[in-house]
This record gives structure tokens, sequence and C-alpha cells, in this order.
């Protein structure tokens, strides 16, 4: 696997970073996850003005215009044997020669990224939908960074595959925040709910484009604060990710989603917005690659 580190590509096994390195010691730094679709960069514009997002949230100055980052990406890209890719992108606030916490004087950013095969949701995921289970959100208050400090996620996350699911979904104060690393989507009474972008969630690329789909077709959504009463009576629930794109939650804490003959399957809004999605993505790449 090809990795860039610092302004070289290299092979993955032969990247070294410093122990001293911020991200490192701090998780003083911030990532990006960009899917690749047979060598296409989706949304590739809308992932790099959220990492200028992540790097003003933290005050680190954006090593890279958007220009150079697209010819990084575009060259790992090219330099993958397969087609479908995950990007993933890290700039730390780098290596000083002592470990101490105010932000060092003169020293370069690490910029490192690597790229992966994509692995999206299996056939039989896609078909039943997973299942999921929910916690506190114990993170900080800035949610709305992509931080590398991603430790409750992690937490989160394994708590999720301890239970045998796919997903910890976060509740704080009695409201949905998001996944642990998903944002998430109710239907209840035919209307599409989500919550709004602000300190409490990462303000998903996903998330925009369902939120954009949803008005183009004209299908009712509202964005506003969803209790945990609205989360756990949905008729149906989805969770979207650059990897997982549209993905059906069918059970949530052992209960199945939704009511009557539809419990506990992959609902017809759910249905049919990972369609509108699918096409959409689709036709990108058509006038992209025309
Ligand atoms: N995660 N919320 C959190 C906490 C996330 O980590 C992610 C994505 C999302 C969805 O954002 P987007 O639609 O832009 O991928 C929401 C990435 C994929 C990751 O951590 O690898």
């Amino acid at each position: 696997m090809t990795a860039y580190l610092n302004g070289q590509f290299l092979p993955l096994s032969e990247a070294r970073v410093s122990p001293l390195d911020r991200g490192f010691l701090f998780a003083d730094g911030v990532y990006e996850f960009i899917p690749v679709y047979s060598r296409f960069p989706f949304r590739m514009d809308e992932h790099l003005r959220r990492l200028q997002d992540s790097l003003d949230g933290i005050y680190l100055p954006n090593p890279h215009t958007p220009d150079e980052w697209r010819a990084i990406i575009l060259r790992i890209i090219a330099t993958a044997d397969f087609e479908d890719q995950s990007v993933y992108i890290q700039v730390s606030r780098g290596a000083d020669i002592k470990r101490d916490a105010p932000f060092p004087k003169g020293v370069a950013p690490t910029v490192f990224l690597f790229t992966a095969p994509l692995v999206t949701p299996s056939p039989a995921q896609r078909e039943s939908g997973v299942a999921t289970i929910t916690a506190e959100d114990i993170r900080w208050a800035r949610c709305d960074l992509k931080t590398v400090a991603l430790l409750a996620n992690v937490l989160m996350r394994q708590k999720a595959v301890d239970a045998g699911c796919a997903e910890t979904i976060m509740l704080r104060d009695g409201y949905l925040t998001e996944g642990s690393s998903s944002n998430i989507f109710c239907v209840n009474d035919g209307v599409i709910l989500t919550p709004p972008k602000d300190h409490r969630m990462l303000p998903g690329i996903t998330y925009d484009i369902v939120l954009e789909l949803a008005a183009k077709h004209g299908a009712p959504h509202e964005v506003r604060p969803v209790s945990e009463a609205e989360l756990r009576s949905a008729d149906e629930l989805w969770m979207t990710a650059s990897s997982k794109e549209v993905l059906a939650i069918t059970t949530l804490d052992g209960l199945p989603v939704g009511h009557g003959a539809q419990a506990g399957k992959p609902g017809p809004v759910t249905r049919l917005m990972h369609d509108w999605f699918c096409s959409f993505r689709d036709n990108v790449m058509r006038h992209a690659n025309a």
C-alpha cells in the first residue's frame, strides 16, 4: 500500500513518524477520509473544506493549498492497484524535540496520507440492515471538528462490537447526537428527522448529500433536535458515512426498529434514499469520467 509522508510517496510499511509527534502524544491533529469510486475521489472539495474547518478549529495553519491537496490525493489514488479506495489524510502539529503542551514554534506539521481498498456494507447488511446499541455521548464539546482524539469513539465502537452490533448511537442530555462513526436519520410518520449541525456532531459529507436529495425529491424532512423517545419510536432508522453510504438500522438495543410487518426490516424511505444516493453518486461519476 502506498503512503505519502511530508512530501514523499513511499510504501506504507516504510513510513516513519517520530514518537514525539504531537498527534501521538496529545492527539493534536485532524483527519479526513475520502471515499474513491473507480479512482474518482467523491466530494473531494467538500472533504478538503471540512479539513480546513478542522484545522482552523485547532489553530493549525493549512500546510497546503486546495490545488496542492488535490494533486497529492490524485497521485496517491493513481499509485494504488485497486479501483475503489479510501484515502485517509492526517495533519498533526508535528514533532518537537520535547513534550510540551503549548504550540511549538518553528515545527513543521506532519502530513500523512494512505489509501486502502474501500470497504462498503456487505450485500447481507444491505438486505437486512444492521443492529445498533445506544450509549451516553461521553465526548468533548467540539465534536464538529474531525480530530484524531477518537478514544471515546473507539470505546463506543468496541461496545457495539462486544454486543454483536455494527454501531453505537449516542445520546446527550436525552437527545440524539450521532453514531460513533456515522450520522443518524430517523423517519417518524413519513418525515425524515436528523439533528442540526452544531458542536455536538460531525458535519457529515454524506449527511449533506442525504439532505440535498430529500430536498430535491420533495421528501418531507426536518432538521431539528431529535429526542430519545423519537429515536426509540422511529418507523425507520438509517446511518450515513462515507464508507457506509446510506445503511438501514433494523434493531436498536435488541428491539426491532419500526412497527407492524415492517418491524426489524429496512423501511421504504430508507430504501428510496439509498437508491437516490446510488443514482446521484453514479451520475456524478459518469460526468467526471465523461
Ligand atoms: N467517519 N460522525 C462521525 C463521528 C464520523 O466519524 C463520521 C465519519 C461521520 C460521517 O461523516 P461522513 O459522511 O463525512 O463520512 C459522522 C469516518 C468515515 C471515519 O472515521 O473513518
